[in-house]
């Protein structure tokens, strides 16, 4: 067995763990997290030893990038089984700040990207969001300053967000996504899955199945709003309320209407009973 991953729980213990990594000139990679792990985070662990000796993973509750109706007090939280599965996947050291480590008293700036992070997805339902995630992520890129860092597909806007951020503030690290783990049935593994009932839980594979549908027909040459249009209207018949279903330039994820405006992603948001689910596919 590996040894458990260190902890790190202020500034000053993260650099002294780091600096010995630093000096013998290994390279680092950081996985961000909220904790509450899953086979989708431990995937980006896994790429996360591909590209470097040492793997550090953040697990932080990041109360800024909730709004006061959101879900921060009840967000899953099991941070000493979280820790036995960074211990089995061989990560060396987890940084875990509390709120007043992260925002200490008189903390007053804030990161606002624009952008991808204005594209009128997660950001028109949640505004508060990107600003939250983006002030976040810079921190942990300057407290950690790792070589790469790795981001899931899954949260396809915050990836291209902070993939953006990074390039902009001109921050030495190389931002990496990684494919989406889903379950069997193709719904995209989320710590939010576990506010599923059984019965929202077996219609929650849908989305997945109506974003593949969709891809294949836009892929044979339909017309893009047309084929939306019709899986908007499934989505809805099967109970979710929609928040979107749109086809936007994987990259800048500006508004397409073809197939020549550039390659194509298919981001989808919808509500099954009280929780939102999103995903997301390439066409
Ligand atoms: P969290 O939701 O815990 O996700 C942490 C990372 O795991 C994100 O990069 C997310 O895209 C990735 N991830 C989640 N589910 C995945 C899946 N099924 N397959 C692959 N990757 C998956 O995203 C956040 O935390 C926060 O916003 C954070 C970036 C940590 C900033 O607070």
């Amino acid at each position: 067995m590996a040894d458990r991953p260190t902890v790190a729980r202020t500034v000053p213990s993260l650099r002294r763990a780091l600096a010995p990594f630093r000096d013998t000139g290994e390279r680092i990679a950081l996985v961000p997290t909220m904790g509450a792990l899953h086979r989708g985070h431990l995937a980006l662990v896994r790429e996360a030893r591909r590209r470097a000796r040492r793997v550090v993973v953040s697990i932080f509750v990041n109360p800024t990038q909730f709004a006061p109706h959101e879900d921060f007090g009840s967000y899953p939280r099991g941070f000493a089984a979280d820790l036995k599965a960074l211990q089995t996947a061989k990560a060396d050291l987890v940084w875990a700040p509390s709120a007043e480590v992260m925002y200490p008293a008189g903390f007053a700036t804030r990161i606002e990207p624009q952008g991808a992070a204005k594209a009128g997805l997660e950001d028109k339902f949640r505004p508060h969001f990107f600003g939250g995630v983006a002030t976040v992520v810079a921190k942990l890129f300057t407290q950690t300053a790792p070589d790469f860092a790795l981001f899931g597909e899954k949260d396809y806007q915050q990836l291209r967000v902070v993939t953006q951020m990074a390039q902009d503030l001109d921050l030495a690290v190389k931002v990496i996504g990684v494919p989406t783990v889903r379950e069997q049935d193709g719904l995209a593994l989320s710590s939010r899955n576990a506010y599923l009932s059984a019965a929202e839980r077996s219609a929650a594979s849908l989305l997945y199945r109506v974003l593949k549908a969709s891809a294949v027909r836009i892929k044979q040459g339909e017309p893009i709003e047309m084929v939306l249009e019709e899986a908007r209207a499934e989505i809805g018949r099967a109970g979710f309320a929609l928040d979107y279903l749109e086809a936007r330039h994987a990259l800048t994820l500006a508004p397409i209407v073809s197939r020549k405006d550039g390659p194509i992603r298919l981001l989808v948001a919808a509500k099954i009973g009280k929780t939102r689910l999103i995903d997301n596919i390439a066409v």
